[in-house]
Order: structure tokens, then C-alpha cells, then sequence
């Protein structure tokens, strides 16, 4: 067939996919191009404007080593990131919700004692944080693995910071056998995703402000269950409503509660004030993968 036009190009692309063998592949390939020749349908655009984006994505991409992920920021700053988890967690109610993983995840992070305070050299307020990892059935989950990380009190992550030597504000938690986790850390604060790229001239051109609510981020695996990467908010954030990323949850906001000089949980005695956060996580129980198609 010839003499492609606006009206008739899209079935014939279409067509070309017919044969593609795995199913789920002809039925992303349909889709896509179905809903990219609908898009250029509706904006119209001039073929300077075509170039443009192709350029926008050439330097996205140009932009990504393996210490930066610009496409990954650009799906997050989308609301593309976030819709992909909602669909992927689809939990039950009761099971903590989950959201972004973001750029600042180090694999691997160094492992801390029961207890211990990772702010190493950050100054801020002090902020004591305990909990327990649950399953969907209420018992506790023993020898969790616990990850957090999270921004200091101007808004950094340490992976921002190289004067830094050790890795600081992310550590990796063992629960103990009654499924409970502590740590000793500071406030984190509101920060701006990184916007010196294509995201941020998106985000400028726009008049999108770049900020995400401060919070402090946890990946919590334990076996038999699904791995919940979430974070959890400080309540009364300016940046609750507006997150750059769309990634705040109701149900993940807390009060860091204010306390007064004196004895914390853990026996520690504090003279200034300090902040405390408690929260429990519940997992789900994995769901079992299919297995691939017989070859
Ligand atoms: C973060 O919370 O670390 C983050 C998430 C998405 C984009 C940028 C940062
Ligand atoms: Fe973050």
C-alpha cells in the first residue's frame, strides 16, 4: 500500500505490528503508536517544533551517566512515575501505600546497629525514629531489611555533597525479632529536584517551582513479602500540595512531634529539644509471579 496520509497512516502503521509474535509487545507497540499519532494530531505541530523535541529528548538522554537518570526525572516530574505505581499497588487497605524511589537511592547503603544515629556530620534538629515492619496479618516481620535516606537541614542528600567522606543520612536497618527498628537522625528539609537539565527547563518554561515536601525515604524488604519503597512527609510542609514529583500521600504524612529536653525512649538523654516520629510499616505478602510463557 502507498500514498500514506493524515487519515489513513496510523492503521497502516498499525498493520506493520500484525505478526509480531509475543502479544503483550503488539499490544504496546499498537497503543503507542495509536497515542502518538493522536498527540501530533492534536497539537499540529510545525516541523521546527518536531525538531525541537527530538532535540529536547536527545540532550535528556545525552544528560544520563550512571549517576544521573534524566529520563527517570522527566517520567517523575510527568506524573508518569507515580501513575505507574499506582497501578503496580494496588494494594489492600491497611497496607502502607507506597511512592517514589527518586534519584538519590545508593544500592547497598552501609549497614548501622540497632539504635544508631547516621547524621555523622549534618547538623539540624535532632529526630528520633522508631517503629515495627508488620505483615498484612499483623505479625511482626523479624530480620527486615530497613533502608532510609533522606535530604540534611538545607535540603541536600550526601550524594550532593562530595566534601562529605562517609555516606550520611541513609542506612540500612536490620529489624530485631520482634520486628522493631530505631535510629537517631536529623529534620529533613524541603529540597529541589535537580533542575540544571531538560527537566528544569521544563519546569522553568512552564513555571513549575521544583521543590518536593521534606521526608525521609524507606525501602523495607523482608521475604514472603512485596519490597514498599515509600517515604514518609513532615507534616505542615509548604510543599505538601504542589510536590514536584506528585508522589504525597495522605496517608504518609506525620507530625515529627516537638519534645522537650529530657529522657528518650531508648534512654538517651537529651538537654535540647528533639523531634520524634514513630510509625509501623505493613507489608503485603508476595504475590507469585507467573511464569514465562512455555518456549
Ligand atoms: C527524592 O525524593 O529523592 C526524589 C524523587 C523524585 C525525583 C527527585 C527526587
Ligand atoms: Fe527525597
Amino acid at each position: 500500500m502507498r500514498d500514506f496520509d493524515e487519515n489513513n497512516i496510523t492503521a497502516a502503521v498499525i498493520d506493520r505490528y500484525k505478526n509480531t509474535p509475543d502479544p503483550r509487545l503488539k499490544k504496546i507497540m499498537t497503543s503507542l503508536v495509536q497515542h502518538l499519532h493522536d498527540f501530533v494530531r492534536d497539537v499540529e505541530p510545525t516541523e521546527a517544533e518536531w525538531g525541537k523535541a527530538i532535540a529536547y529528548l536527545t540532550r535528556t538522554g545525552q544528560l544520563c551517566t550512571d549517576k544521573r537518570q534524566e529520563f527517570i526525572l522527566l517520567s517523575d516530574t510527568l506524573g508518569v512515575s507515580m501513575l505507574v505505581d499506582a497501578i503496580n499497588h494496588r494494594f489492600a487497605k491497611g497496607i502502607t501505600e507506597t511512592t517514589v524511589l527518586g534519584p538519590f537511592y545508593v544500592q547497598n547503603p552501609p549497614e548501622a546497629a540497632f539504635g544508631a544515629d547516621i547524621s555523622g556530620e549534618a547538623k539540624g534538629e535532632p529526630l528520633y525514629i522508631d517503629g515495627s515492619i508488620l505483615s498484612e496479618d499483623g505479625k511482626p516481620v523479624a530480620n527486615a531489611i530497613v533502608d532510609v535516606w533522606h535530604s540534611d537541614a538545607e535540603g541536600f542528600y550526601d550524594v550532593q555533597l562530595p566534601e562529605l567522606e562517609e555516606p550520611t543520612l541513609r542506612a540500612r536497618f536490620h529489624t530485631d525479632a520482634q520486628g522493631r527498628f530505631r535510629f537517631w537522625t536529623i529534620v529533613p528539609r524541603y529540597y529541589p529536584i535537580p533542575y540544571d537539565g531538560t527537566v528544569g527547563d521544563m519546569l522553568k518554561a512552564t513555571e513549575r517551582h521544583p521543590y518536593r515536601p521534606a521526608h525521609v525515604h524507606f525501602m523495607i524488604m523482608a521475604d514472603g513479602h512485596e519490597t514498599l519503597v515509600t517515604h514518609l512527609f513532615v507534616e505542615g510542609d509548604q510543599y505538601l500540595d504542589s510536590d514536584a514529583v506528585f508522589a504525597v500521600k495522605n496517608s504518609l504524612i506525620r507530625d515529627f512531634t516537638l519534645q522537650a529536653p529530657g529522657v528518650a525512649p531508648d534512654g538517651k538523654k537529651m538537654d535540647t529539644s528533639w523531634r520524634k516520629l514513630h510509625n509501623d510499616f505493613v507489608l503485603a505478602k508476595a504475590v507469585a509471579k507467573k511464569s514465562a510463557p512455555a518456549a
